[in-house]
């Protein structure tokens, strides 16, 4: 049942992102990017380019099988549901930030599996982490489109956020005792600092934003533990 509501979630917020990008398509000139924040729901391989101790899961068979083998980092068989985004919308899939090489004045995915909201980690790469990277990104697309042009591509590119999770997750085992009370005021954190996030973005042009269910989730919890 939560199994099955969860699939309706996503693809009912999915099929929104690409009526966000088709209606955008016709009205504005400017290139339409992606751009991609998450776990490893979205990570396309950024960990194996980091120097963690973790072992980065998706990089052997049988990740990729239905690819012919080709285990790029994503723990998938194949594709994520980002990359399906771009193909429908004839937009580039979006190499994975870390890849040297990459050209990231196309879109970017900045996604890390095993990342979270909340905290700071050489292992993955957290929220924060994950906005420094596209700042930089930013920073690149002014360099080569000049600052009008980066603007206008910033506001009709589409940011797609998958996180939460595994910041309850890691609360949850590390707290398990805790009061309603406690749990509420954590939530409050993770919801906050993602908001935070969003503003970073939005500052910077970004206006169309597609969190997958898990931050919607939480925005929704929040909304109505907290009037
Ligand atoms: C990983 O370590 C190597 C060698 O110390 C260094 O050149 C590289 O920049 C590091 N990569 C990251 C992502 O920190
Ligand atoms: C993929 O790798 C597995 C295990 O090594 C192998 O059994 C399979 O035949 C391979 N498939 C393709 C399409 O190469
Ligand atoms: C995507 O590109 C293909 C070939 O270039 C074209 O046939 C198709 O209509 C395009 N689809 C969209 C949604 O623009
Ligand atoms: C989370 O938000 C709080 C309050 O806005 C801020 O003090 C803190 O630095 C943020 N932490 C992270 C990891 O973003
Ligand atoms: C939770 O509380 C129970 C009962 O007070 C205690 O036995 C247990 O060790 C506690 N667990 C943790 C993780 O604190």
């Amino acid at each position: 049942m939560a199994k099955s509501s969860n699939l309706v979630c996503l693809i009912i917020l999915y099929a929104t992102a690409l009526n966000f990008i088709g209606c955008y398509a016709a009205a504005q000139s400017s290139k339409k990017l992606l751009f991609v924040f998450g776990d490893s729901v979205f990570d396309p391989g950024n960990n194996q380019y980091l120097n963690s101790s973790m072992e980065s899961t998706g990089t052997y068979f049988p990740y990729g099988m239905t690819m012919n083998n080709k285990s790029t980092g994503r723990i998938s068989d194949g594709l994520l549901v980002p990359d399906f985004i771009a193909l429908f919308r004839n937009l580039s899939v979006d190499p994975p930030y870390m890849q040297p090489g990459a050209d990231l004045t196309k879109g970017a995915n900045f996604a890390s599996a095993g990342s979270g909201v909340l905290g700071e980690s050489n292992e993955v790469m957290n929220l924060n982490k994950q906005l420094e990277n596209f700042k930089k990104v930013v920073t690149l697309l002014v360099e080569k489109k000049g600052e009008q042009e980066a603007k206008n591509i910033l506001t009709s590119s589409v940011y797609l956020f998958s996180m939460g999770g595994n910041d309850y997750f890691r609360y949850n085992m590390q707290y398990s005792n805790s009061t309603k009370s406690e749990r509420v005021a954590f939530m409050q954190t993770v919801v906050a600092n993602l908001t935070n996030g969003f503003k970073e973005i939005y500052a910077l042009g970004g206006r169309k934003f597609a969190p997958e269910c898990w931050t919607i989730r939480l925005l929704a919890i929040h909304k109505s533990k907290s009037p």
